[in-house]
């Protein structure tokens, strides 16, 4: 399979310094909003990075639930890999990439686990099977076969069947609380534009251009 003459121009927009906002969550929901409204299939999806137990760094795509100057939240099981790679080393990074708009967003920080309050609010949020699904799937655990999969399901699905499921004991949020995020704009002949927010002591945000 011939790959190597795959290349695509970058000429959707820009990105000035000056027209960035000062406060980067401002920045982010603006670039989300848009990729939402460019009809993006799964504008809220994101890669997670973690540094495994194992001491390899590990990605997978988790779905952004909320934000705001608080930090970044989505929900998992906390048994999970992912789960496991951040009880033993917090340092994560999330990576948005909007191809639709010739963009992506790099952020790095610390994950915490959410308020059992938030976590079963949103867990409560999801369709019934999802909050069932949760209790039947033993996340990134080696499992037999699919059958048995879905014989837990069908179990929790019956244990529920009068009450609605509670939260997991081991299933609920994490929030991201950033440290940098970057805005990246493909632009023309390869000279993209990145504008960089560091977050500084006194808890203000710099905003510097990176070179492409
Ligand atoms: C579009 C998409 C959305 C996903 N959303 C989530 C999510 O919100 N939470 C989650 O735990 N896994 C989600 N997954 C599954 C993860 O990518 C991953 O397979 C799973 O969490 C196990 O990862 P781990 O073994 O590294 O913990 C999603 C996958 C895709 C492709």
């Amino acid at each position: 399979m011939k790959i190597d003459s795959i290349r695509n121009e970058y000429s959707f927009s820009g990105l000035r310094k000056q027209n960035t906002d000062d406060n980067p969550f401002n920045q982010f929901e603006k670039w989300l909003k848009e990729a939402i409204d460019s009809n993006e299939k799964e504008p809220t999806a994101m890669a997670v990075a973690t540094i495994g137990t194992d001491g390899f760094p590990q990605s997978r795509i988790v779905l952004l639930k909320y934000f705001n100057e608080n930090g970044f939240v989505f929900f998992t099981n906390y048994l999970s890999g992912k789960g496991r790679s951040i009880e033993s080393s917090p340092a994560v990074g999330l990576h948005f990439f909007w191809p639709l708009l010739e963009r992506q967003v790099r952020i790095s920080g610390v994950a915490e686990k959410t308020s059992k309050k938030v976590s079963e609010k949103y867990f409560h949020s999801r369709p019934l099977e999802s909050q069932v699904g949760a209790w039947a799937s033993e996340q990134s655990k080696e499992i037999e076969s699919r059958d048995y999969l879905e014989q837990r399901f069908r179990k929790f699905s019956s244990e529920f069947e009068n009450e609605a499921p509670s939260l997991p004991p081991f299933w609920g949020g994490y929030n991201v609380v950033p440290q940098k995020i970057e805005f990246w704009q493909g632009r023309e002949n390869r000279l993209h534009d990145r504008i960089l927010y560091k977050k500084l002591s006194n808890n203000e945000w710099e905003k510097i251009r990176l070179a492409p």
